[in-house]
């Protein structure tokens, strides 16, 4: 049977008061239309998503990260109803069934949408409903029913004060029988509380036609919980994050005061890793097992080996961290810091753009940024390499087993050969040879007796 996916993404969103359409807006780290379309049932023969006013921006992208999804435009808001009007405008095809799916729905998991599925495969009505009861219903359509039976659905607006006493409401989720659907499209008219076409009408219209229209109750009110201002993107945010910690509990990961901690959606995170209090682990990375991150620890879009710790307060950001690695605290990996296992980067040490082999220690206050250290080479307490000569950035190499004293500028483009050494306190201009020894100070010169002398007359 041929079912096809509607999400509907089109709304100007105007309640959240942005620059933003409602549906980019993130939680948990992933826009909400992402959220929804990771939430849809199978087995379904196509998704189509309907767009308004930034359907040229957001196309791209969807079609990018979601192969196989239609995008449609409704150029005109005029209401759930003219959505899927448009929809079949623009040539979605009437044959088997559809899906309709809210976009502002950021909560929806595959489990609460595939029962409406299993009830068409099953008994083949012509409509179903998705229906929940919330705590409080303001804000939803209600569910009208007679003697138990469908007999329709009433927005909130347009509802009665004895209607709004109605616990059972609209997920805005509903499958149709296409054989039926575009004869109640046509017949669809504004005359309510808000002047639009609503979809909300047509499960109504084809009850009174005598046709067979089943209402599922879906058991978890939470996955229904609708966008609509930010007050609800906060609500909607803080259960997602709580989801996911719980799930990454579940599976092995020990989160100390996890109120505390973020982690968002698409972070994976392997067993035995403590993530202590405060952290935030976001975007698109990934920590592997036996990892303890401390206190405090920020992480964007990067990778951590298994067995590596982070001490508190490090910033890592589209950085690759080998395993058996030591962090911090207070280490700033900047973005295309590669580090190789058993690396150290110590306490106020800031990296960019670097590849540190194995076993290569930065311990102190030190800045690495367009450089490639060999392995083992140990980079003393305040080395600079000066990468950058007001216009250009440059690249310093250090081979193998280098030595680099204390204090020490390597102005680049500048190489420091395999096992050679850097005196403290030297400012490098030029290639120092493998296995020699560079020092650019100036001799220390001692004055005897001077602190006697210096109070004479
Ligand atoms: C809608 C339902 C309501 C249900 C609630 C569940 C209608 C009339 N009402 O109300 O019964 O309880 O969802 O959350 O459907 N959209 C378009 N084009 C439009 C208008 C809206 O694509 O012209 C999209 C919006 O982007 C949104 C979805 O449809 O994703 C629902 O629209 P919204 O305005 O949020 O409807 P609600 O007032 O929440
Ligand atoms: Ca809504």
């Amino acid at each position: 049977m041929d079912i096809r996916v509607l999400i509907l993404a089109a709304g100007e969103g105007t309640r959240m008061r942005s620059q933003l359409p409602k549906v980019c807006h993130s939680v948990a780290g992933l826009p909400i239309l992402h959220r929804v379309i990771h939430a849809m049932p199978c087995p379904v023969t196509s998704t189509y998503v309907m767009l308004g006013r930034t359907f040229s921006d957001l196309s791209p992208d969807l079609a990018q990260g979601f192969p196989g999804i239609h995008c449609m435009e409704q150029k005109e808001r005029l209401g759930t109803g003219h959505a899927v009007q448009c929809a079949m405008e623009q040539g979605l095809p009437t044959n088997g069934y559809l899906l309709v799916v809210p976009g502002d729905l950021p909560l929806l998991r595959q489990s609460s949408v595939q029962p409406l599925v299993d009830a068409v495969t099953l008994h083949e009505p012509d409509a179903v409903v998705l229906a929940f009861e919330p705590d409080n219903p303001t804000g939803y359509g209600r569910i009208l029913t007679e003697n138990g039976a469908f007999t329709g659905i009433v927005e909130e607006r347009d509802a009665s004060p004895d209607q709004r006493l109605i616990r059972s409401v609209n997920t805005g989720i509903y499958l149709f029988n296409m054989n039926c659907l575009p004869a109640y499209l046509d017949r669809l008219n504004n005359e309510n509380a808000q002047g639009e076409y609503y979809l909300t009408d047509i499960p109504g219209m084809m009850a009174d036609d005598g046709n067979n229209i089943a209402v599922v109750h879906a058991p978890d009110p939470i996955d229904f919980l609708g966008v609509n201002t930010r007050v609800q993107l906060a609500e909607a945010d803080s259960i997602a994050i709580h989801r996911k910690h719980q799930e990454l509990m579940l599976s092995g990961v020990t989160l100390l005061n996890p109120a505390s901690i973020r982690i968002e959606e698409s972070v994976s995170i392997g067993p035995d890793t403590v993530i202590h209090p405060n952290c935030h682990l976001t975007g698109t990375t990934t920590v592997g097992n036996q990892v303890v991150i401390e206190q405090g620890v920020v992480i964007r879009d990067s990778a951590v080996g298994n067995g590596t710790r982070i001490l508190p307060y490090s910033v890592i950001q589209d950085a690759d961290i080998g395993d058996d690695c030591a962090i911090g605290p207070m280490a700033h990996l900047r973005p295309g810091s590669r580090l190789a296992r058993n690396v150290k980067v110590g306490n106020f040490v800031e990296t960019k753009k670097v590849r540190l082999e194995e076993g290569v220690k930065a311990s102190h206050l030190t800045y690495l940024g367009d450089a490639e250290v060999g392995t083992g080479a140990n980079i003393g307490a305040g080395t600079i390499t000066c990468n950058y000569d007001g216009k250009n950035k440059h690249l310093t190499r250090i081979g193998k087993g280098a030595f680099i004293g204390s204090d020490t500028q390597l102005v680049a483009p500048v190489t420091v050969g395999d096992g050679a050494y850097v005196g403290a306190g030297s400012t490098i201009t030029k290639d120092v040879p493998g296995g020699a020894l560079a020092i650019s100070r100036t001799r220390q010169t001692n004055i005897p007796d001077w602190a006697a002398r210096k109070d004479k007359p």
